[in-house]
């Protein structure tokens, strides 16, 4: 049986274009969908791109590879900027209704998923930048080095390997959160995050 439609927090502005899902949830905007699924493919293509690139010989493709994780790295760290200015911009629909601990622990992995998606991409930027190297940018153009710094260099390049266990953690954490509403809770948690399917609950 479907939850209840009954939402938690504070009410939010009306949004002229916002609508619900068939369970009577709040949905987010096309906007934020549309930002959230376009990080998350490129988080899942990320990640291989560096597991590859690290475990091969100096060869050209691993340059290749590396060309590819930082463009992709910077797309992201340029996306989740455009998703935190848009948030500011419409906020996000009022959280569901579900137990006081989890809904906090889903906004602290929400946050925390934004931050760990901005450290990753600065700190990537500094280990390459902070050996004096231009980083390419899918071979249109390339974004300046700064000047070497060797100390602060491996600052950034500690950063940048601890912090992918953060990534895997977190992301592991929020798909997990995402498996159980869809499937023990079933309150349409999901359709939130996906446009409307078939007109139902739309508001005009
Ligand atoms: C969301 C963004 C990013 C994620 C999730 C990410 C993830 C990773 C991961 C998992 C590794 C392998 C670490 C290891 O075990 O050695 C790695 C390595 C690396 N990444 Fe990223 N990265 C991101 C963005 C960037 C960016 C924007 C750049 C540069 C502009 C970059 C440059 C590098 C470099 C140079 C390495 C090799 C480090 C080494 O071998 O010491 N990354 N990244
Ligand atoms: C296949 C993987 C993913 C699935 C199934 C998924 C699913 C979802 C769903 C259903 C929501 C809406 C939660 C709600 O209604 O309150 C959501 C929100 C969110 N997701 Fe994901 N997600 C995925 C990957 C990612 C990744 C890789 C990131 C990394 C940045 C991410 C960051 C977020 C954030 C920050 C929110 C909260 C949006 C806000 O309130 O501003 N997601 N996700």
């Amino acid at each position: 049986m479907s939850a209840s439609p009954i939402v938690t927090g504070k009410p939010i502005t009306p949004q002229p274009a916002t609508y619900v899902t068939a369970s009577g949830l709040p949905r987010y905007h096309p906007v934020a969908q549309a930002l959230h699924w376009l990080t998350a493919a490129l988080a899942l293509a990320i990640l291989p791109l560096a597991w590859v690139a690290i475990s091969l010989p100096p060869t050209p493709a691993k340059g290749t590879l590396f060309v590819l994780h930082k463009s992709v790295g910077l797309t992201i760290l340029a996306i989740v900027v455009l998703r935190i200015v848009w948030r500011m911009i419409r906020p996000a629909p009022p959280d569901p209704q579900a137990p006081r601990l989890l809904t906090l622990i889903g906004r602290i992995n929400h946050w925390l998923l934004y931050a760990i998606f901005l450290i990753m991409p600065v700190s990537g930027y500094l280990l390459s930048a902070l050996s004096g190297r231009d980083t390419p940018y899918f071979w249109l153009f390339t974004v300046p080095g700064l000047q070497k710094d060797e100390a602060a260099q491996k600052i950034a390049e500690s950063i940048h390997v601890a912090g992918q266990w953060f990534v895997y953690a977190l992301v592991l954490l929020h798909i997990a959160a995402t498996v159980w509403h869809l499937v023990i809770r079933r309150d349409g948690l999901l359709e939130r995050m996906l446009p409307v399917q078939d007109g139902r609950g739309a508001i005009r």
